[in-house]
């Protein structure tokens, strides 16, 4: 949430930085700002509204310079408007800085720096950071890089909360001071030119050089070097990684939308989040990432699974595949109930966590008070090098690349097949055989081939998509695998098209469901041809009998639910816990239809932010 960039070099900074935010744009949208030091002082650029604004602005009021930060935000402290928008400058309006985060403590501080002559120009916390650090500043005589850190460190000492900045002083030209706590912030090596960004991803252009800084670190960048350093004053070992992306992963290509481009990467994702970790000599899965022996992978009697949004939708397939191919009681919960929930766990229970981003607040909060009670935690990220992954005892990588529409697609597939490799691990370890094992692995081979036959639905999908757009509200139901799936297909219409979409095991419907349905209201049906297909079948009579209208998405070859449904959708044949891998990319593409149709800003649903650093 709220992304930042800053760089220092030899380049003009505005463009630099105007090139980072558009890729950062997916986790804030409501304004943004960005501030240089051009040999005289600070020149400023703030604009309410997408980062067009702000480069629309910027080309009609040029600014120059070669030391830069920006920001887009994700308001959470005042309102949308130019005076919250960042950066924020201290008293003497020397120093601007960007935040990504919350400083809880800000109310106090506010006031104490209040008492102390400070006026402020706005509602946000961010300014109280400006002010604070700017009167350490001014406190001390030298002014220098050195003095700029120190100051950082007195100012953040006093604070309570989380933040991702980047700042930059009139008098300490050619400088860019950052530090992290709780927010992300990755330093980009380049050659005479060094950046500073929330992900890696805004830096791609000028480097593949960099290091994750950790928490409680400090960095001081210039266009020749920079120091990491704690907020305690001692020297910071680091590790410069090379990122696994280049820039065309974080293009759109010749797709209209990121999203539709990430869909249509599902094939290769797929193969991706499973290449190398099929052993069919031993029939099970290899992955040396959990950093658990068999031995100790054995000795697991219970698995808690949690997350937010997707990514928690995602741990209830894997609920599912792990409870049927392993035998162990999985329980999944909801990150930001998970971290206050007293939920009475066993000694020998494993944690999962899975997030996309790696830097879900719930999520990470989730993780630490696993921790503090002693469980061994394991993470599904995406995200190489993020919080989430870094904090973890062990983890699996997706391997899907950047995603950058703000509605999950891609790595909800990589999560599951993920959580399907750890299911047949958990199986080959308890109960299942050789056999049975390469049979999983056989079928976990067809699914690329498999996703890339549901593509080919994607014309007949818009097709539908436009009959449905208007309604107002639209109902999802599926069983066991699937139910999940229902969700997340009510989760993608919901957040792309803002249509009030539910989703319920189809068994619920005459619980009071049954009650929302009519001519104008939809329902769609999973219902692949599995354990449960008969019963999802009845459901759907049922709903028929009231006049209402289903989309029903089922198995190749099956000619029932055609005789029932309005609009079917036929998918490849899976065994039943692989299903919903192809179950749900019908429903990404109905979404995205839907939201085409109404002409929403697909990328970029209102309210929302792709990585949610906020509690
Ligand atoms: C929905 C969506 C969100 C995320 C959720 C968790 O399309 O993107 O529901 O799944 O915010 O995000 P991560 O996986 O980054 O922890």
């Amino acid at each position: 949430m709220c992304g930042i960039v800053g760089y220092v070099g030899k380049a003009e900074a505005p463009q630099a930085l105007l090139q980072g935010l558009k890729r950062l744009e997916y986790r804030g949208y409501d304004s943004a700002g960005m501030a240089t030091l051009n040999g005289s002082g600070l020149a400023v650029r703030k604009a309410v509204g997408r980062i067009a604004e702000l480069e629309k602005l910027v080309a009609e009021e040029p600014i120059h310079g070669q030391t830069g930060i920006c920001h887009t935000r994700w308001a959470t402290h005042g309102s949308v408007t130019r005076e919250n928008a960042h950066p924020h400058f201290d008293r003497s309006g020397k120093l601007a800085l960007v935040h990504n985060g919350v400083i809880e403590n800000y109310l106090e501080l506010r006031a104490a720096l209040e008492i102390d002559g400070h006026f402020f120009k706005s509602q946000t916390d961010t300014e109280v950071l400006a002010h604070l650090i700017g009167r350490e500043f001014d406190r001390l005589k030298e002014r220098s890089k050195g003095r700029l850190v120190e100051a950082l460190r007195a100012a953040l000492l006093q604070v309570i909360g989380t933040y991702g900045i980047a700042f930059i002083h009139e008098d300490v030209p050619g400088v860019i001071i950052g530090a992290r706590r709780g927010s992300p912030l990755v330093l980009g090596i380049g050659k005479e030119e060094n950046l500073l960004a929330s992900d890696a991803a805004a830096m791609v252009s000028h480097t593949r050089d960099v290091v994750y800084l950790k928490d409680y670190e400090i960095v001081a960048l210039d266009a020749e070097g920079f120091q990491i350093t704690t907020l305690q004053g001692d020297g910071a070992g680091y590790v410069i990684s090379q990122v696994e992306f280049s820039e065309k992963d974080v293009s759109k290509g010749d797709y209209p939308h990121y999203m539709l481009k990430e869909i249509f990467e599902q094939p290769r994702t797929v193969r991706d989040a499973m290449r190398g970790r099929l052993a069919p000599e031993e029939g099970t899965a290899k992955l040396g990432g959990l950093e658990m022996s068999n031995a100790e992978l054995r000795d697991v009697e219970r698995i808690v699974i949690s997350g937010c949004g997707t990514a928690l939708h995602a741990g209830m397939v894997g609920e599912y595949m792990i409870e049927t191919l392993a035998h162990i009681p999985v329980e999944c919960e909801f990150a930001s109930e998970l971290r206050y929930r007293n939920l009475p766990v066993p000694k020998d229970t494993l944690v999962f966590v899975i997030s996309q981003s790696g830097e879900t607040a719930d999520t990470l909060a989730a993780l630490r008070e696993c921790q503090r009670k002693g469980h061994r935690t394991l993470g599904i990220c995406n995200n190489v090098g993020s919080t989430i992954a870094r904090e973890n005892d062990g983890g699996v990588y997706m391997h899907a690349g950047p995603e950058i529409g703000v509605a999950a697609t891609k790595s909800f597939t990589s999560q599951l097949v993920v959580q399907s490799l750890v299911a047949l691990l958990l199986g080959r370890i308890t109960h299942l055989s050789h056999s049975e094992g390469l049979n999983i692995i056989r079928e976990l081979e067809k699914m690329p081939d498999k996703v890339a036959k549901v593509l080919e639905l994607n014309d007949r999908i818009a097709r539908i998509a436009k009959k449905y757009a208007q309604s107002k509200v639209m109902l999802f139901m599926g069983r066991q695998f699937n139910y999940p799936i229902a969700l997340e297909g009510a989760l993608k219409v919901k957040e792309t098209s803002y249509i009030a979409a539910s989703a319920h095991p189809s068994a619920e419907l005459k619980h009071g469901v049954i009650a929302l349905i009519d001519e104008s209201t939809p329902s769609v049906f999973i219902a692949p041809r599995d354990a449960v297909f008969e019963k999802n079948l009845s459901n759907i009579e049922e709903v028929k009998a009231r006049k209402g209208p289903v989309i029903a998405i089922g198995t190749e070859g099956d000619d029932r639910l055609a005789q029932v449904a309005d609009d079917v959708i036929l998918v490849p044949e899976a065994p039943d816990f692989l299903t919903p891998i192809l179950m749900v990319i019908p429903l990404q593409l109905l979404a995205y239809h839907i939201a085409v149709e109404l002409g929403r800003d697909v990328d970029k649903p209102r309210n929302l932010a792709k990585s949610v650093t906020v509690e």
